[in-house]
C-alpha cells in the first residue's frame, strides 16, 4: 500500500503536463509541479483558491463544467486561450475528468498547444533529417562525377551542331548545372560542423542578414525592425545564426508577390519564462526570441506540417533544404523553432539561450 502511495505521488509529480485537482466548489485541491510552473506560483500558495480566479479561460467553461459534474462525464475544451494573469495567454487544450469516489471533484489537464507541437516537431526533424540527409549525401557524392562527364560530353558535341540542336545541348548543360548545385547544397548540409558558440548580439546578425537580403533576393521587400534594445547576448555561432536568418528572409521574399513585394517584420523580445524540457528531463531556458514575420500568402496547406523536413518544398525550383538546415542549426544551439502561418501572416519564431553570465562578463 505504501509503495503504491509513493508511486502515485511520484507519478503525479513526474507528469509532464500541468494537472490540477479541483474540489466540488472548483477550488484548487492540489496541483503537480508542471502546473506550478505553468501558473508561475507554488501549490502551497494556490491550494484552496478558486481556480477561475487564477486561470483566465477564454471560453464559457463554467456552464459546461456544471453539466459534466451533474452527469459525471468528462469535458474536453480545445484551442482556448488560457492566461494566468502574469503572462500572455497560451492556446491550450483542457481535459477535465471526474474523480471516482469523490463526487464533484475533477482533475484538469492543461496542454499548451504550441509547446506540444513544438516538442514533437524538433525531435522528428532531427531523426528524419539525419537519415534522409545521410542517404542524400552518399548519392550526391556518387552522382557528381558522372554529371561532370555528361556536361563535358554535351559541350564537345555542341561544337559541331546546328542552331536547333545547340538548344538541346544547352539544355543538357543547364540542367546538369542545376543538379550539381542541388548536390552541393546537400553536401553543405552534411558538412555542417558543430556550432562554435560565443556571446552574440542577435541584432547584429539580423542587420547583416537584412542588408544582404535587400541586395539580392529581397530587393522588392520592405523591412520593419522592431527590436528590444535591451535584449541580452545570445550564446551561438554568429555565422550559423546568420545562415538561419538569411534562409528565413529568402523564403519570405520568395513567397511574396514578385512585383508587389511585401513586408517583413523583424521582431526581437525577451520572454523570461520560456523554457524547453530536454529528453533527459532537465530544462533549458530559452528567453531570447526572434520572430520573422511576413505578410505573404502563408505556408502551402499540403506541406504545412512538414516544412522543417528535408526535401519538402512548395516551390518549383526549391530544394526544400532551407528550413531543414535552419532547424538543424537551431537544435544544435539547444534552441527552438516554430512556425505559425495563415494567409497574410507567417511567423517563424526562434527561441535561444542567453550567453552564460560569466562569459558575458569576461568580454
Ligand atoms: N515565409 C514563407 N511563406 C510562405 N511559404 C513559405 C515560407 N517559408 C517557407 N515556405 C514554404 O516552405 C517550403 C520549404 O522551405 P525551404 O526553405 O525548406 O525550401 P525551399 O525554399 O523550397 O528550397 P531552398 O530553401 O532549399 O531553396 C517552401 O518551398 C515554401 O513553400
Ligand atoms: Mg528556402
Amino acid at each position: 500500500m505504501s509503495t503504491n502511495t509513493e508511486l502515485l505521488t511520484q507519478l503525479w509529480s513526474s507528469l509532464p503536463v500541468p494537472a490540477v485537482l479541483l474540489d466540488a466548489e472548483e477550488r484548487i485541491a492540489d496541483m503537480n509541479p508542471a502546473a506550478e510552473g505553468f501558473m508561475n506560483n507554488s501549490a502551497k500558495w494556490l491550494v484552496g483558491q478558486p481556480i477561475w480566479d487564477r486561470l483566465a479561460v477564454d471560453a464559457p467553461i463554467e456552464e459546461s463544467l456544471a453539466r459534466a459534474r451533474e452527469h459525471g462525464t468528462p469535458l474536453f475544451v480545445n484551442d482556448v486561450d488560457v492566461g494566468t494573469g502574469n503572462r500572455p495567454p497560451l492556446v491550450c487544450n483542457l481535459q477535465l475528468a471526474p474523480v471516482q469516489n469523490y463526487p464533484g471533484w475533477f482533475i484538469m489537464l492543461i496542454s499548451p498547444r504550441e509547446l506540444a507541437g513544438r516538442m514533437t516537431q524538433s525531435h522528428s526533424v532531427k531523426s528524419a533529417a539525419k537519415s534522409a540527409i545521410g542517404m542524400a549525401e552518399m548519392l550526391a557524392h556518387e552522382i557528381k562525377n558522372p554529371l561532370a562527364g555528361i556536361t563535358g560530353a554535351a559541350q564537345l558535341l555542341s561544337m559541331n551542331l546546328t542552331k536547333d540542336d545547340l538548344e538541346l545541348t544547352d539544355l543538357i548543360v543547364a540542367e546538369t548545372r542545376r543538379i550539381v548545385k542541388l548536390l552541393e547544397q546537400v553536401e553543405q548540409f552534411g558538412n555542417l560542423s558543430a556550432p562554435e558558440r560565443k556571446p552574440v548580439n542577435l541584432h547584429d546578425v539580423l542587420d547583416r542578414a537584412r542588408r544582404s537580403t535587400q541586395l539580392g533576393a529581397g530587393a522588392h521587400m520592405k523591412f520593419i525592425e522592431d527590436y528590444d534594445p535591451s535584449l541580452p547576448l545570445a550564446y551561438g555561432d554568429p555565422d550559423q545564426l546568420l545562415q538561419v536568418v538569411l534562409n528565413l528572409l529568402k523564403n519570405a521574399a520568395e513567397a511574396a508577390d514578385a512585383k508587389e513585394g511585401g513586408t517583413i517584420r523583424l521582431h526581437t523580445f525577451f520572454e523570461h519564462s520560456f523554457r524547453m524540457r530536454r529528453p533527459d528531463g532537465s530544462t533549458q531556458k530559452l528567453p531570447l526570441q526572434i520572430e520573422v514575420i511576413d505578410d505573404g500568402p502563408g505556408l502551402p496547406e499540403d506541406i504545412k506540417g512538414d516544412v522543417f523536413d528535408p526535401f519538402v518544398s512548395g516551390r518549383e525550383n526549391g530544394t526544400g533544404l532551407g528550413l531543414a538546415l535552419v532547424s538543424k542549426i537551431i537544435s544544435d544551439h539547444d534552441g527552438w523553432i516554430s512556425v505559425d502561418s495563415v494567409p497574410g501572416r507567417t511567423v517563424f519564431r526562434i527561441s535561444l539561450p542567453r550567453a552564460p553570465r560569466e562569459i558575458e562578463e569576461n568580454r
